[in-house]
């Protein structure tokens, strides 16, 4: 019967500790601490009543006071991936033991952050591909953000918070893009961003990838596809502009039926007084594709 009761206190008691870390009668200051690899980290850790025994338990640091209501983890250069340090106190009164958990937080920032295209060469328009970001070296990686940008503007953001390791990690997130002409000269880049709460260094670390230079196929095209009419009296000069965007840059051909037999120039600009009235059309070319576009010359009334 008084084994049942002594059990059963027990119990309970456990029970109490592991919910009310008030009762305790630790304080670590501060709580949470967000280290730089190889940086200097020191808590303190304070007893609310007297003491026998306060230490803490740790990889690194281990250390322990006796009757002293203070105790302090110093490290003067924090190397080493260590479970969180523990402060314990040894008490003349009950709870006669209990201990605290250090929030800590040691991050290292990406030996690089590497940006790279599944493909060699020039980009088609209209093509799927994939860009890679490759992070190395990198903790905690919970708290990381891999940013992608399209030039200036953030495209894409992957996190990592459901990873758990606290070690130095290679993590790398993936970007389908599938280019248009808006995208020919544009640069891609990847940051990772290392976001470590209040506590942590304000504004977060951040590395960014070198950019990546896009650059892209596409078949030419006006900027007015429309025909175009003009009113000539004889001996003015006309000049019929058929300069369209393509990359590669297009070439261009004329011709007309006055003067099919007539060899006209490759410019993409026409410029003659010499023009009689009728449909002059121009072909824009490149190895993607071609578009042609009508000029038509009336007499003047
Ligand atoms: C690049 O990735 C895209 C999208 O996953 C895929 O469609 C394409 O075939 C890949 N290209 C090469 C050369 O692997
Ligand atoms: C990630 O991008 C989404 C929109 O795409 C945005 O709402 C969110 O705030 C971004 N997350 C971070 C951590 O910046
Ligand atoms: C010809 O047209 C292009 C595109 O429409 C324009 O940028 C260029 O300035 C024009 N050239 C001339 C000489 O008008």
């Amino acid at each position: 019967m008084e084994r049942t009761t002594l059990r059963c206190f027990y119990i309970v008691c456990m029970f109490c500790t592991a919910l009310a870390g008030d009762s305790c009668s630790l304080e670590l200051k501060p709580a949470r601490v967000v280290v730089a690899f190889g940086e200097p980290v020191t808590v303190n850790c304070v007893a609310s009543r007297p003491v026998r025994v306060l230490g803490w338990e740790s990889a690194v640091g281990a250390t322990h006071t006796q009757n002293d209501l203070t105790v302090q983890w110093k490290v003067d250069s924090l190397i080493d991936w260590i479970e969180e340090p523990i402060c314990y106190g040894v008490f003349f009164t009950a709870p006669r033991q209990c201990e605290e958990k250090l929030n800590l937080v040691l991050y290292k920032t990406p030996d690089s952050v590497s940006i790279s295209l599944n493909h060699t060469g020039t980009m088609v328009e209209g093509k799927e591909y994939q860009l890679l970001c490759e992070v190395q070296n990198i903790a905690p990686v919970q708290y990381l953000t891999l940013r992608w940008y399209r030039g200036q503007t953030e495209v894409y953001n992957h996190s990592f918070s459901d990873l758990t390791p606290t070690t130095p990690v290679q993590v790398s997130s993936s970007l389908l893009i599938t280019p248009t002409m808006a995208d020919h000269g544009v640069q891609y880049t990847c940051a990772a961003e290392l976001d470590l709460g209040i506590d942590g260094p304000r504004p977060p670390p951040r590395v960014s990838s070198k950019p990546l230079d896009i650059t892209v196929h596409f078949s030419p095209s006006f900027s007015q596809p429309e025909d175009e009419t003009l009113e000539l009296s004889k001996g003015d000069e006309a000049s019929l502009n058929c300069t369209a965007v393509g990359s590669p840059p297009p070439s261009y051909t004329w011709s007309t039926a006055a003067l099919s037999l007539e060899k006209m120039e490759d410019q993409p600009i026409l410029t003659s007084t010499a023009l009689r009235p009728g449909t002059y059309t121009c072909t824009a070319s490149n190895i993607l594709g071609k578009k042609s576009k009508q000029f038509i010359i009336k007499p003047k009334p």
